[in-house]
């Protein structure tokens, strides 16, 4: 089966509003017309309209970088669905390694913010992958799927269709140090395998898995043209137009 590339920048807690609007104004003319694949960016929450606003009409998608699991509440710093859906969001990450190692995220968390995304049809893009202790002690396996297990409880093959898994191998973000095309391919194999288990066959079969951590425009093609890789989460390359327009165009 033959599953569109998703090309995603995660901005993390980069740019200004004004550098977000110089980006977008940048890269739509580089990106214009491409649609090989889909293109998504994820500016932090303040930058969002702005970024909405600059990339409206295009073949650009703009997400959060995450979201609360309740609708709303007294959840001081916290963005809801409701709140991302009124600014004219319609993606976001959901238990990115950085929210799970310095905010404490964990697969329950993960879990619950999955459900709100899909009940208000945000469509979420889980991000799952193993430290390089679990790497080098054997366990990249299991951990792959004890992430999976805990992400997807309580969902449906019905309602599972628009989500996206990021495998990003934690040592490989942010290090310059990329998962080689085996590695990610392996990776991803096995994600696949545990999503069937779960959800069906079917649901596995056209589910898009990106792989992230130090994607670059000169590794972006090996990675993503490999049958198993559908496509990727881009951290610091993704904060220059001309080098995620390169990845964007592997
Ligand atoms: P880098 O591309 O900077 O390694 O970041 C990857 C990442 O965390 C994307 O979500």
């Amino acid at each position: 089966m033959s599953r569109k590339a998703f090309i995603a920048a995660n901005w993390k807690m980069y740019k200004t509003p004004g550098q977000a609007k110089a980006f977008v104004d940048a890269f739509l003319p580089l990106v214009a017309g491409h649609d090989r694949d889909e293109i998504a960016l994820f500016p932090s929450p303040v930058l969002l309209p702005t970024v909405i606003e600059a990339a409206r009409g295009s073949n650009v998608s703009v997400g959060a970088q995450n979201i609360h699991f309740a609708e709303e509440g007294a959840y001081t710093g916290e963005t809801s669905v409701g709140q991302l859906l009124a600014v004219g969001g319609t993606h976001t990450l959901i238990g990115h390694s950085e929210r799970r190692q310095y905010f404490a995220e964990t697969d329950a968390i993960v879990n619950k913010k999955l459900h709100t995304a899909l009940k208000h049809g945000v469509i979420p893009v889980v991000c799952i992958g193993e430290v390089l202790a679990e790497r080098e002690a054997g366990k990249t396996e299991e951990v792959l799927k004890t992430q999976i297990a805990g992400a997807f409880a309580g969902i449906t093959a019905e309602a599972a269709a628009p989500i996206f898994i990021a495998y990003e191998p934690v040592w490989a973000i942010g290090t310059g140090r990329t998962a080689t095309p085996e590695m990610a391919v392996e990776a991803h194999i096995i994600i696949r395998a545990e999503v069937a288990k779960l959800l069906g066959a079917k649901v596995a079969a056209a589910m898009r898995i990106l792989y992230g951590g130090s994607v670059k425009p000169d590794n972006a093609t090996a990675l993503i043209s490999e049958e198993e890789i559908d496509g990727a989460l881009v951290g610091g390359a993704s904060l220059k137009p001309d080098s995620f327009t390169a990845i964007v165009k592997y």
